[in-house]
């Protein structure tokens, strides 16, 4: 495997032979970087936030060392076109609706996708069907969408262009993608799959298989979340002969900045060539610290860890173990209680719901400090349930798919008034309400607010878990479609 790092060995060539920099940007390499930010930074950092050097390729059309590094990444991922995306994966879905489909175009989106995938959606003018995913009752999660709800849905419809499936869902479940690929291409749509949370998989036989790998036609996955890349960093892959590659390149265009940041695209080569030397080790490393903590936490009876037997319900194909998903209702402590405490001694988690905690592990947690974590982790969980409280009922996150009034971009477009949460059932919502994590919209533009939307984020804000979307972030008050 390619190891080599095209894009970072020509910043550090540029770098070495000290050009004096009339351009941008204004720091001059650092020359005039405020005290702390240079401290933060450091010399080598600063130095190497380079402008548009033609060494340096240029991202709107790559013909040097950023489309070589593409290309290894596109080689290593088994992509025909690989393209950095250095406004996260939010940009790369953006790129991938905008460069597959066109304005009016059926989407088949299952309602866990991210707040990004109705961000496309609106700016490409798109036709949303939404499928429910399956709702696993007991531990109050959004499970998987069941290749049967495809099928079903293609049978009802029969001009949907794209199917989007996240996979794996925040929580490391994997969806049947072949078989949903199998569907999608027999009706001449494409899949297209939101691949955040799986840049890590195909790297071990113990892992789903990668989406590429079982048919998808354009993936996007962040690289910053499970693997080495700097935050922001993320990639789109495409295969196959499906799209059009100069139609997602000129797409990619439309949401890439003029002024990437080179520390962003080194660190995407970097994780590349990390990854290609030794991913597989890698990837081991993750499952092996992922499995001590497993085997600490399953030994607490009061607490529920997922594992594999979930595989085969709820639309579940296969399951990501480097995340470990706790129901913690066992304990009478809400999620966001139990991280809160987990805080307090030191230890942040990736997501806390009513009934939840999710950690996320990485090979990056097969260091030195990880038994004295655990311990600390399975401390805290001995001495809440030496204060064992009642146990709630399963808390209930499962949602009625809101009627669709008008197309999500319509909506958005639309006149609008702000009018009070409380009092807007039956009004037609201007705005997307999430909880973050995980960021699944309860309601996208152009939905009729319900009594049952209004109670549903009431409780979600009651248990403490931060609204993102509306422009009121306490959600006293909502936008909505002037009539
Ligand atoms: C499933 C999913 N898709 C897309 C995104 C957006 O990714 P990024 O933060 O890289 O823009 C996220 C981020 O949390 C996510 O969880």
């Amino acid at each position: 495997m390619n190891n080599n790092k095209p894009l970072y060995e020509a910043i550090e060539k540029y770098r070495a032979a000290q050009v004096y920099p009339f351009h941008t940007p204004g720091h001059k390499g650092g020359r005039g970087a405020e005290t702390e930010l240079a401290e933060l930074m450091g010399e080598r950092a600063l130095a190497s936030d380079v402008s548009l050097m033609s060494e340096l390729d240029d991202i709107h059309n790559p013909t040097g060392c950023l489309q070589e590094a593409q290309n290894l990444a596109a080689q290593l991922y088994g992509a025909d076109v690989t393209f950095f995306a250095p406004n996260g994966t939010t940009g790369a879905i953006h790129a991938m609706l905008l460069g597959t489909l066109v304005p009016g175009d059926k989407i088949l989106v299952p309602r866990n996708a991210h707040s990004s995938v109705i961000g496309g959606i609106i700016l490409g003018g798109l036709r949303p069907v939404y499928v429910m995913p399956e709702y696993n009752e007991e531990l109050s999660l959004s499970m998987q969408v069941t290749v049967e709800d495809i099928a079903e849905a293609f049978a009802t419809n029969n001009d949907i262009g794209a199917v989007l499936i996240t996979s794996p869902n925040y929580y490391g479940m994997t969806a049947d993608l072949p078989a949903i690929a199998r569907i999608a291409h027999e009706h001449k749509a494409i899949l297209l799959v939101d691949e955040a949370h799986g840049a890590h998989l195909g790297f071990s036989k113990r892992l789903p298989e990668s989406a590429l790998h079982c048919g998808a036609d354009a993936v996007a996955q962040s690289t910053h979340k499970l693997l080495g890349a700097l935050t922001q960093s993320s990639m789109l892959h495409i295969r196959g002969e499906r799209l059009v590659s100069e139609q997602v390149a000129a797409a990619m265009n439309l949401v890439t900045t003029t002024s990437p940041n080179y520390l962003l695209l080194a660190s995407l080569d970097c994780a590349r060539s990390q990854m290609a030397a030794a991913g597989k080790t890698l990837v081991e490393r993750a499952i092996k610290a992922a499995n001590k903590l497993r085997i600490a936490l399953v030994k607490i009876p009061q607490l529920k860890v997922l594992d594999k037997s979930i595989i085969g319900q709820g639309g579940v194909a296969g399951l990501d173990i480097t995340k470990v998903l706790v129901n913690v209702r066992g304990l009478g402590f809400t999620g966001v209680y139990v991280g809160q405490e987990l805080r307090r001694v030191g230890i942040a988690v990736e997501l806390v719901d009513r009934d939840n905690i999710l950690f996320l592990l990485t090979y990056a947690d097969d260091n030195k400090e990880i038994n004295e974590i655990i311990g600390k982790i399975v401390l805290l969980f001995m001495t809440l349930v030496a204060s064992q409280r009642t146990i709630m009922t399963p808390a209930n996150y499962k949602l009625q798919l809101p009627r669709q009034v008008l197309l999500p971009r319509v909506a958005f477009y639309a006149g609008k008034k702000k009018c009070l949460f409380k009092e807007a059932a039956g009004e037609i919502c201007a705005e997307q309400i999430s909880f973050y994590p995980p960021g699944i919209p309860i309601i996208v533009p152009g939905e009729e607010i319900t009594e049952e939307i209004i109670g549903y984020c009431q409780e979600l804000k009651e248990a403490g878990i931060p609204v993102s979307g509306p422009k009121d972030s306490n959600l006293e008050r909502i936008q909505v479609v002037k009539k």
